[in-house]
């Protein structure tokens, strides 16, 4: 069996844990997919920092475009983070005919019709599994096992980071700063975590969970965001002592006339409800059909491992894309209706 060449770009907490996990578990996946896969080049911005995870010196680069100009590798898998370098790398990439992995929320927010209309204009497949929810397998089930339904909503506790704070917050009456940290040093948050906490990393998760149900991309400027940069150890005591617990909570839902409601702000919960027991790193996504009704899903929502296992989900379908192109969900998943109007605020 010929091995998959991929290129990642980005070796920090996500593409070390990809490039990890694959050593680990290849064989496994190889016995399963019927496919191998092989890390061919791996670009980072500083060679000189040291890694947690061990791998050649030969493989590494600074330089993007070697990925790209490499005729072995089929798949790049962009995890650097930040919006105007992957777009332009995942632009050349489409143009080159890779079939592009990316779990980067923002870019695929802010950018997901250019590069999905780019995409298909190629015939390359975008895969993108770990923008979502960590581990929580929630792209296929929008995309895939509510084919047959319509949404009348969606649910979410979508950012790992600021759930993680919050429920420090509330059990141990931790502040904010040092709360944060902890979850950037466990891998949870940004690079920048201004995105994590004042809401716009779930409200582009969020997006894209619309586009996926709504089939068409809403313009992030027409959404209502606040996050929990506001949010004092007395809300969260006064939450308690009313019964509540304090959640970012994501609200996507189809209004009258076509219109879709997307927001994202701290959300006073009823103890007694599911989602006030999603705690610390956890993501929780309720989903409701018109067929298959209310679905919960629940998992890490952030983290080396569970996302990186979103990732190579996306490796075995892009494998799939290459031995099957056409039945690859890749190509079609947006833009299928394209007659809906964002909610007028
Ligand atoms: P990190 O900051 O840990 O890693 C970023 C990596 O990208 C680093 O290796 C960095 O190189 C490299 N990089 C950055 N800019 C460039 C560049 N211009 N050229 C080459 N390499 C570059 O980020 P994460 O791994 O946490 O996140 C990666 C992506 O995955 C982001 O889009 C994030 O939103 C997304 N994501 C993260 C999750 C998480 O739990 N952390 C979960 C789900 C999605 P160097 O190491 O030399 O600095
Ligand atoms: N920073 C993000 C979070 C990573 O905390 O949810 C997962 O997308």
């Amino acid at each position: 069996m010929e091995p998959i060449g991929i290129g990642l770009a980005g070796f920090g907490t996500v593409g070390a844990g990809v490039y990890k996990n694959l050593a680990t578990n290849g064989d496994l996946i190889s016995q399963r997919m019927g496919a191998r896969f092989e890390v061919r080049k791996v670009a980072v911005r500083d060679l000189s920092k040291p890694r947690s995870v061990e791998a050649p010196e030969a493989l590494f680069t600074t330089n993007l475009d070697e990925l790209l100009s490499d005729p072995s590798i089929r798949i790049v898998v962009e995890l650097m983070g930040g919006i105007e370098i992957p777009l332009e790398f995942v632009r050349k990439a489409i143009r080159a005919g890779k079939i592009v992995v990316t779990g980067n929320k923002a870019l695929l927010a802010e950018h997901g019709q250019e590069i999905f209309h780019l995409a298909r204009e190629h015939r390359v497949p975008v895969f993108y599994e770990a923008a979502v929810a960590g581990g929580i397998p929630i792209i296929k089930v929008v995309r895939e096992s509510y084919v047959g339904n319509r949404f009348l909503s969606i649910h979410g506790i979508l950012n790992g980071t600021s759930n993680y704070i919050l429920t420090r917050m509330t059990d141990t009456g931790m502040d904010f700063a040092p709360a944060l940290e902890e979850a950037k040093q466990l891998g949870y948050a940004e690079a920048d975590p201004t995105l994590d906490i004042n809401g716009w990393d779930a409200a582009h998760k969020a997006l894209i969970l619309a586009s996926l149900a709504y089939g068409f991309w809403l313009d992030p400027d027409q959404i209502f965001v606040s996050g929990i940069d506001q949010v004092t150890a007395a809300d969260i005591r006064f939450a308690d002592e009313l019964g509540y617990r304090l959640k970012l909570l994501a609200t996507i839902q189809a209004g009258p006339e076509n219109a879709i409601e997307v927001r994202v702000c701290p959300t006073l919960i009823p103890k007694s409800h599911v989602l006030a027991s999603v705690n610390g790193v956890f993501n929780a996504v309720a989903v409701k059909g018109d067929i298959a009704g209310d679905s919960l899903f629940y998992g890490r929502g952030a983290g080396q491992d569970p996302t990186s296992s979103s990732v190579i989900s996306d490796l075995a379908e892009a494998a799939a894309a290459i031995e099957s192109p056409r039945f690859c969900y890749g190509f079609t998943s947006h833009d299928l209706y394209g007659k809906c109007q964002p909610v007028d605020e």
